[in-house]
């Protein structure tokens, strides 16, 4: 008989629509309970997703006294570490949202969590399931740019911020660098096979959700909706990173790998108010070469894809469930992403370069 994977979902908000929706594709799996602080919420989430198997509850500690085997977290970044802390404790396997929490204390704590607990801590990035995203990877990772010594990541929307729990430092961590630099900072670190971080210096500024011109919560707006940052990685690799919610630009540029032998150009896909490779969308990639000082230049072609890479990162969860599997995007490598937005933060406060510390998990 197959065997059915039982899930609870805490956070009944715009995602967690598109866990369920993934979930209720697959005929081994039950959504059996939900949970909202906001009392009625899960139970109206349940009513309108169709949820038949599913209890509702107002508080998430409920919902793990369940026999649950995981757990999506889809709160807001602020909860996603009590939320994710205790369903570990619980004895579920966890898929937390992005970005994996507000500091990079909170993710430390989260990884210890999932240790102690002998339970998977997976984070919900997406783009990972990306093929050309995997195709950049492999590229590199073949050793045919030689070795790369620098980076440029990180991707601009010129309109595009949110508002909500994504604009309040306290509830989100960050702005733009937790929302979307998140993505763009694990494309860079996947693709050289996350190197641990040494320093950043970094600016981050918020001159258009600050403008009541530009933002209708203007007075509520407290995070950055820009930031640059120069950061050095082991290996004697750096990496400029740049991400915007808003600019007066069309984009922040491509994203470049230069390697000893080759180098490797990603082009934002699309254009408008949205473009910008941040995310995995990947217009164009290009390998630059110069034999005995001929330039050569090789056209990539953009793997086409009818892949839903949302469904396939909660299926990649369940497989891995089911199979007794480490975590598919692993807590403990994305410390490392957290770590380096901590490190952000720090030194645009600071206003110097600081030192990025990332303990050693046993
Ligand atoms: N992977 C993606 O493509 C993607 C897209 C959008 C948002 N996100 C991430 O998903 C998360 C949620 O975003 P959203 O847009 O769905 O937010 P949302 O505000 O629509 O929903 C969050 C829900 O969580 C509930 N909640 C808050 N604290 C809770 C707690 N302690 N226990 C139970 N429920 C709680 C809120 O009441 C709300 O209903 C954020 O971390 C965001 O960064 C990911």
């Amino acid at each position: 008989m197959t065997q059915v994977i039982e899930i609870g979902i805490i956070g009944s908000g715009g995602i967690a629509a598109a866990h369920a929706r993934a979930y209720k594709k697959m005929p081994d799996v039950k959504i059996v309970a939900v949970a909202d602080v906001i009392p009625g919420k899960a139970k109206e989430f349940i009513q309108n997703l169709e949820l038949k198997d599913a209890k509702p509850f107002d508080d998430h500690q409920e919902l793990l006294h369940l026999d649950l085997d995981g757990v999506s977290i889809c709160t807001p970044n602020v909860a996603h570490h009590l939320t994710t802390v205790d369903s570990l404790s619980a004895g579920k396997h966890v898929l937390v949202e992005k970005p994996m929490a507000v500091t990079l204390q909170q993710a430390i704590e989260m990884v210890e969590a999932s240790k102690k607990a002998d339970r998977m801590l997976s984070v919900g990035f997406q783009p990972r399931y990306d093929p050309n995203m995997q195709a950049v990877k492999e590229l590199v990772q073949s050793g045919q740019l030689g070795n790369v010594y620098y980076v440029q990541a990180g991707g601009g929307r010129r309109r595009g911020m949110p508002g909500g729990t994504f604009i309040n430092k306290e509830l989100a961590g960050a702005g733009a660098m937790a929302d979307i630099g998140c993505y763009s900072l694990d494309l860079a670190l996947n693709t050289l096979g996350y190197p641990k971080p040494l320093t950043v210096s970094a600016y981050t500024s918020n001159h258009f959700g600050t403008n009541p011109l530009y933002h209708q919560e203007a007075d509520r707006f407290d995070v950055e909706d820009f930031g640059t940052a120069f950061i050095r990685l082991e290996g004697g690799i750096v990496l400029n990173f740049k991400i915007s919610w808003a600019m007066h630009m069309d984009s922040l540029g491509p994203t470049l790998f230069l390697g000893t032998d080759a180098g490797l150009k990603l082009t934002p896909a699309g254009s408008g108010p949205w473009s910008g490779v941040w995310d995995g969308g990947i217009g164009e990639i290009s390998m630059f070469h110069d034999i005995k000082g001929h330039h050569v230049e090789t056209e990539i072609p953009v793997k086409q894809h009818q892949l839903d890479i949302f469904y396939e990162k909660v299926r990649d969860f369940v497989v891995s469930i089911k199979e007794s599997r480490s975590a598919p995007i692993p807590g403990e490598q994305i410390v490392i992403n957290q770590a380096i937005i901590d490190g952000i933060l720090r030194s645009s406060d600071e206003g110097r370069e600081v030192s990025i510390e990332i303990p050693n998990f046993n």
